[in-house]
């Protein structure tokens, strides 16, 4: 998709196929649908309240207005103007591109981003509208033909006064599409099926992205490469399977690094579980909804997509995903409970169910980034059925020690409506994790186990500040709607943008 600006004076002279303009209930027009109004010789005014509702969301369409250049102008709902939020926004952009899509169009312009909104600038909430629009245009086919129309909309303008804010608004587009781009790639990688998206496959991505971008370089490192890292954690999870194990490390350094940069910043490390098929182990899993397990390689596709993102915009700062990736099979060699593996970091654990496999590929990556000496790490992870009981589809779990870098997180997800809720991880809960027979176990029993498994990962990233995002609520939708969320790619990058 091409996102521009559009400049004209008069909003009514527009040429275009479908024209977005925002109303509230109670019948109040935004500055754009009263010009429409206006011009119009009262069209809008004219509809009755129950056609003009203003709900969130709504889209009504009225065609070959007199006085109007549009062919169609779309009235879409914003609901309450004293609650208008950028999520309403988003919401209503939303609704207008999917509608622009299904009704074949190829181009459109929309002047939702015009309104003020409350702790937004006209730059956020072009960034706003460009995800959102990004979103609407999202079709797996992959494996399949297209179920519905192919998607036509290919040009999406957003309406803008010329000069300064026209520039703004265009910053804010090119970020909130470099945003969709890395949701959509995200959201590709976890609908694939897992005999498609394998560690093989997640290691090619990371290949093909550094291939397309000059700032990234990738490094697929094999199962030998891993044994000599002494990764006994993360190799222990990757013996049950036939399919190889890979660690992925892709890393942006900001063009014009080298040498003429004066004072380099310590990077910032992502680290995103890759494990493409999660039966369980041993310790197997049910098999109802068993297949949703593929998206258990959501966190590496995240942070994936984050670079992507990130490469894209040229960002200023160091910014290294690491991906441990392998499946989690039962077989002859899989991990038994009760076994006892050595993670990198030499400490010592012992499986108690072959199920919480998560923490133990994530911790050798964890050990594994203190090589970079990172400003703040964090690490991205479809952990725990406990975080969906705790927060639902609504947040992500949020897990931090680091006070500062938990608030920046959350604003960041706010600012673009993706939303992270914090959770505690504080001493007491580490007592759940003690092992007669070795450093720790890999489970602390029935309550709190979001928190627990955090507490794990935290004993592994003392030497530097960390956060942990628990997205198993938030990185798919189950049910008709089944399908990959791209989350928390437009926190993560957002919160890149707004570092200093
Ligand atoms: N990948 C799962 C977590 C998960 C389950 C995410 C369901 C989304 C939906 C993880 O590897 C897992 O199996 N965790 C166990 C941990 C338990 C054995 C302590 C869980 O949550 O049941
Ligand atoms: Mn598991
Ligand atoms: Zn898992």
């Amino acid at each position: 998709m091409e996102f521009s600006t559009q400049t004209s004076a008069s909003l009514h002279q527009i040429k275009t196929a479908a024209l977005a303009v925002g109303v509230f209930t109670d019948g109040i027009l935004s500055p754009a649908a009263e010009t429409i109004d206006h011009a119009s010789g009262g069209a809008l005014r004219a509809l009755p309240t129950h056609e003009l509702t203003g709900k969130a969301g709504s889209t009504l369409v009225l065609r070959d207005l007199k006085g109007v250049s549009a062919q169609r102008v779309v009235l879409v709902g914003l609901g309450k103007q004293a609650d208008y939020t950028s999520k309403t926004l988003a919401t209503a952009e939303q609704a207008f591109a999917a509608w622009c899509v299904s009704i074949g169009i190829e181009e459109a312009v929309s002047s939702l981003s015009s309104i003020e909104c409350k702790d937004t600038t006209l730059r956020s909430r072009a960034r706003t509208a460009a995800l959102a629009a990004g979103q609407a245009c999202y079709r797996y086919t992959a494996t399949r033909a297209a179920t519905d129309n192919e998607i036509k909309l290919a040009k999406f303008a957003l309406w803008a006064t010329r000069g300064k804010p026209a520039n703004e608004a265009q910053k804010g587009l090119r970020e909130g599409q470099a945003i969709a781009n890395g949701v959509q790639l995200a959201r590709t990688l976890g609908d694939l099926p897992p005999n498609v998206c394998t560690p093989a496959y997640l290691g090619e991505t990371a290949r093909k992205l550094a291939k397309e971008f000059k700032s990234l370089k990738a490094q697929v490192l094999e199962r030998k490469d891993i044994e000599a890292l002494g990764m006994g954690s993360f190799l222990s999870v990757a013996r049950g399977s036939d399919e190889p194990p890979v660690f992925i490390v892709l890393k942006h350094t900001p063009p014009g690094t080298k040498g003429t940069r004066k004072e380099a910043k310590p990077p910032i490390v992502l680290v995103g579980k890759g494990i493409t098929f999660d039966a369980g182990g041993i310790s197997l899993k049910p098999a109802a909804n068993m297949d949703e397990m593929k998206y258990d390689m959501c966190g590496a596709a995240s942070v994936l997509g984050t670079l992507r993102a990130v490469a894209e915009l040229e960002l200023d700062h160091e910014v290294i995903a690491l991906v441990p990736s392998c499946e989690n099979l039962p077989s002859g060699r899989a991990n038994k409970p009760g076994d006892i593996v050595t993670s990198m970091a030499g400490k010592t654990i012992e499986i108690l169910n072959t199920d919480a496999e998560g923490r133990l590929i994530l911790c050798d990556a964890l050990t594994y980034a203190e090589r970079f000496k990172p400003r703040a790490v964090i690490d991205v992870a479809t952990l725990t059925g406990a975080c969906v009981v705790a927060l639902g589809h609504v947040n992500t779990g949020l897990f931090s020690t680091s006070d500062d870098l938990a608030r920046q997180l959350l604003d960041a997800g706010k600012e673009i409506n993706d939303t992270a809720w914090r959770m505690p991880i504080e001493e007491a809960y580490q007592e759940q994790l003690k092992s007669n027979f070795a450093d720790l176990a890999n489970i602390g029993g029935p309550p709190a186990g979001s928190v627990t498994a955090a507490c794990f990962l935290s004993r592994f990233t003392e030497s530097y500040t960390w956060a942990h995002l628990d997205i198993a609520g938030t990185a798919w939708r189950s049910g008709k709607d089944k399908g990959a969320t791209g989350r928390p790619v437009p926190m993560l990058v957002n919160y890149l943008l707004n570092l200093d």
